[in-house]
């Protein structure tokens, strides 16, 4: 429902030209949850928000429900921007307006019919958990009912996208994933199709169907999240992955390893079938484990554990192609195989 090709967008500041987005190609379904990564200066927002419109692209296509956005007059492209909601890391409420007015504000600029206004508020407010605080004003919320706040207003004018530039980069790690199990349950009870902006990778572990990275403006890998986590291609992917996947073995725990260290990687149904145990009954090697987590993405387990093999080396060898074959993914990092 969001196709967007060959997308630049370059800006022109007095000295020099910046390409933001570089030739960027990519569809995001209906009902998805759709993150995007990068590290600063990627060119993460200037995307987000030729979705909308709020840029104009220098070239390229963006279609939304069908539409060319590209192209079409201001006021036309109004209308299609009501349909897509966009919150913020700071959330940009009206100090000066309560928060039951913060929400009916964005109704009027949309022309909502006035009589229906008041019950929408109340409707939103509930829907994100809010009710009480219609007459507070923004500086009386803490940072997360902000964010709730901000959410409201984005589906006042019920949108079929919601734009989430950074959404959640202002928020501590308990209040995040409260904002983010609102956003999941907006995106699964009203079908509203997200699109996320982040740094963190842990945001898009919980609740992202499918991810890009971003770098320079351009788009280095694109997949299910499941698939970039277990199998990274890219050098920028892999450390973003190794920012939940990765951990530190200490030096001297190292150093006391004698025999062969591998490290296993356990992909969906492999992670319960018990291959470690298997293979150490019927190898004559001994298995020590150094370290090991099983992450859920998606809620399909992933587990990564790193284990000191000892005995024959013959065994050992052998032992080491028979978690290959069960697994793929075997990693020698000290020894021999
Ligand atoms: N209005 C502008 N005029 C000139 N250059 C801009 C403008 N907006 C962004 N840029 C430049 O475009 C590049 C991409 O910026 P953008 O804000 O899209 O990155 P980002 O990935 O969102 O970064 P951050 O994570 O810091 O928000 C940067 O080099 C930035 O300096
Ligand atoms: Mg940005």
């Amino acid at each position: 429902m969001i196709e967007i090709t060959n997308l630049v967008k370059k800006y022109h500041s007095k000295e020099k030209l910046v390409t933001a987005v570089d030739n960027v190609s990519l569809t995001v379904a209906k009902g998805e949850i759709f993150g995007i990564v990068g590290y600063s200066g990627a060119g993460k927002s200037s995307l987000l928000r030729c979705i909308n419109l709020l840029e104009r692209p220098s070239s390229g296509s963006v279609k939304v429900n069908g539409q060319e956005l590209t192209g079409v007059p201001e006021r036309e492209l109004r209308k299609a921007r009501v349909k897509m909601g966009m919150i913020f890391q700071h959330f940009n409420l009206i100090s000066s307006k309560t928060i039951g007015e913060n929400i009916g504000f964005a109704l009027k600029a949309a022309h909502y019919p006035k009589k229906k206004r008041k019950a929408r508020v109340n409707e939103l407010l509930q829907m994100v958990g809010l009710s009480d605080k219609k007459d507070a004003y923004p500086s009386q919320l803490s940072g997360g009912q902000k964010q709730r706040v901000g959410i409201a207003r984005s589906l006042a004018n019920e949108p079929s996208v919601l734009l989430c530039d950074e959404a959640t980069s202002a928020l501590d790690p308990s209040t995040t994933k409260s904002i983010l199990a609102l956003l999941k349950k907006i995106n699964r009870e009203l079908g509203i199709t997200v699109i996320l902006i982040t740094h963190e990778m842990e945001v898009v572990k919980e609740i992202c169907d499918r991810m890009a990275i971003m770098q320079d403006g351009k788009i280095v890998e694109q997949g299910s999240v499941y698939d970039i986590f277990a199998d990274p291609k890219n050098e920028l992917t892999r450390e973003f992955t190794s920012s939940i996947l990765q951990f530190d073995i200490p030096d001297q725990a190292l150093e006391k390893v004698e025999g062969t260290l591998v490290k296993v990687q356990f992909k969906g149904t492999t992670a319960g079938e018990g291959v470690i145990s298997d293979m150490l009954k019927q190898y004559a090697v001994q298995g020590n484990f150094l370290h090991g987590k099983i992450e859920y993405i998606q809620e399909i387990p992933l587990g990564i554990f790193v284990l000191e093999l000892k005995g024959d080396p013959v065994e050992i060898k052998r032992a080491i192609e028979y978690i290959e074959e069960r697994t793929k993914q075997v990693e020698v990092l000290k020894g021999v195989a």
